[in-house]
């Protein structure tokens, strides 16, 4: 894995230099190949410190590319390959940039090389498409290669391109790459209406608005925490947003931004699985660093289901009673809604919950290829439509797995946690994308769990 060093962004091409430092090995958190081994039964207590949130981090540093000067940040989650896949992103377009090990970086794009996004890079990680608003803000040109497919349905940007469209932009397709071109004079702000809730969608737009003439209402925009974090950093550089976390966002175009430091808020998701893993394997964890308002549409559902949680300060405190967890429905949907990345892990606790529970996905199709996986377990599910019917078994076993996303992997990691015997994790790169330390920090909790070759 590679760590981005700083480099002069106005050197030549040959200056970006990209190199494997001596303590690669720290940063460094799996070869594809790895696999995971979980030996079921343990319960689980102890201290996690929750990490910065991915899919916040990863539009921040989209973000930097809208001020020639530094931009620093804090609590950022450097170990996941998805941050690091993006900077790769970003030092091609010329940005100067540093990761630290104390969870550091410095964005600085001084200049911008050439507004391309090469799809060498981009194809790894659907989130780069988040270049695009910025590149053609503070450009007035950019050409992003359209992201590969992806394993959770068909998620297209038709949404991300019809808002800058509406300021103005001429936007063709061709090659595999968005050639974005916004009007004589810059961008354009107007009245952009999602018909679906998109957070990718608000967020480009959000950032391209920065800089157009006049002012820009996004209305139905997303309104999860990661848009707000977004937002105030905007603002930090000088940027002039309202509406945060409301449906309707206002951003007032300027002429300029400028350097800011920002701390990245905890991730939510991380947050979230950590406190369904509580519920699962019994114990008592404490998550630092974090907050319940993150995670409110997930508190009534685990507590529903049987799991005791309190907050001291900025720790969450998650205990299992002795008593048999209940099954409960969740639907997931736009936050504050129950999250769709939570979705595969609340399953996972379900598949051992007395009763029966109801999980209705409504975000993406085809969000169930854990299922399958979950049922050579030995859980009980039935899938129709976008629903499944998880009814309650008394054990899961240990078997070899393998998931196709990020989030499904974590469900079965969940899974072997309590399942009778060994799961073998195929595919964990999946997981390294988006959660750091898992392996060191779950045993460190007392879990039976290791990385194999
Ligand atoms: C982000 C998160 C992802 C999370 C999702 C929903 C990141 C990097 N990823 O993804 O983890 O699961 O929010 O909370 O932050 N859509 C369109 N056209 C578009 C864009 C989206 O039809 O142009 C549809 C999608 O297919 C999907 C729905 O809108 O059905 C919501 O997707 P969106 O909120 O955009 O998800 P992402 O931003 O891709």
């Amino acid at each position: 894995m590679l760590h981005y060093q700083e480099h002069d962004a106005t050197a030549q091409k040959t200056d970006n230099i990209i190199s494997i430092p001596a303590n690669a090995d720290a940063m460094t958190q799996s070869s594809g190949l790895e696999k995971i081994r979980v030996t079921g039964g343990k319960t689980i207590n102890g201290t996690i410190r929750i990490s910065g949130a991915k899919n916040s981090a990863l539009k921040l540093m989209c973000a930097t590319l809208l001020s020639d000067e530094a931009v620093e940040m804090t609590n950022l989650p450097v170990a996941l390959q998805d941050i690091q896949t993006l900077a790769g992103v970003l030092q091609q377009l010329g940005v100067a940039l540093t990761l630290r090990e104390d969870k550091t970086g410095t964005f600085h794009a001084r200049v911008i090389d050439k507004p391309l996004a090469h799809y060498d890079l981009v194809r790894k990680m659907r989130a780069s498409i988040l270049v695009l608003g910025p590149l053609l803000a503070r450009c007035g040109y950019a050409e992003v290669s359209l992201p590969g497919g992806c394993a959770i349905g068909t998620r297209p940007v038709d949404l991300h391109l019809m808002g800058m469209e509406k300021m103005g932009a001429t936007i063709t397709l061709e090659e595999g790459y968005v050639k974005a071109k916004a009007p004589e004079g810059g961008l354009q702000g107007a009245d952009i209406t999602f018909p679906v809730v998109s957070v990718g969608a608000t967020e480009n737009n959000m950032m391209a608005a920065t800089l157009a003439k006049g002012t820009t209402r996004l209305i139905n925009a997303a309104r999860e925490p990661e848009i707000v974090d977004l937002g105030n950093m905007l603002n930090a550089m000088g940027a002039k947003i309202t509406g945060l976390g409301t449906s309707t966002i206002t951003i007032e175009g300027v002429e300029k931004l400028h350097g800011c430091t920002h701390d990245v808020i905890p991730d939510r998701i991380e947050t979230g699985t950590w406190m369904i893993a509580a519920a699962l394997a019994g114990g008592t964890l404490r998550l630092e660093h974090t907050s319940l308002n993150l995670v409110e549409a997930l508190v009534k559902p685990l507590e529903k289901a049987g799991l005791e949680i309190s907050e001291e300060g900025d720790a969450i405190i998650a205990s299992r009673t002795d008593k048999p967890l209940k099954g409960t429905d969740i639907m997931t949907e736009p936050h504050p809604g129950f999250a769709t990345d939570l979705q595969a892990q609340f399953m996972t606790m379900l598949t051992l919950c007395e009763g029966a529970g109801m999980v209705t996905e409504t975000i993406f199709e085809n969000r169930f290829m854990h299922v399958p996986e979950l049922a050579r377990m030995g859980a009980d599910i039935t899938v129709q439509g976008n629903s499944a019917i998880v009814r309650g078994v008394k054990k899961l076993k240990g078997a070899e797995v393998m998931a196709t996303d990020l989030r499904a992997s974590a469900s079965l990691v969940l899974a072997g946690l309590v399942a009778e015997g060994t799961t073998t994790v195929n595919r964990i790169y999946h997981l390294d994308r988006g959660y750091e330390n898992l392996v060191e920090k779950l045993s460190a909790c007392g879990a039976d769990i290791e990385r194999i070759a």
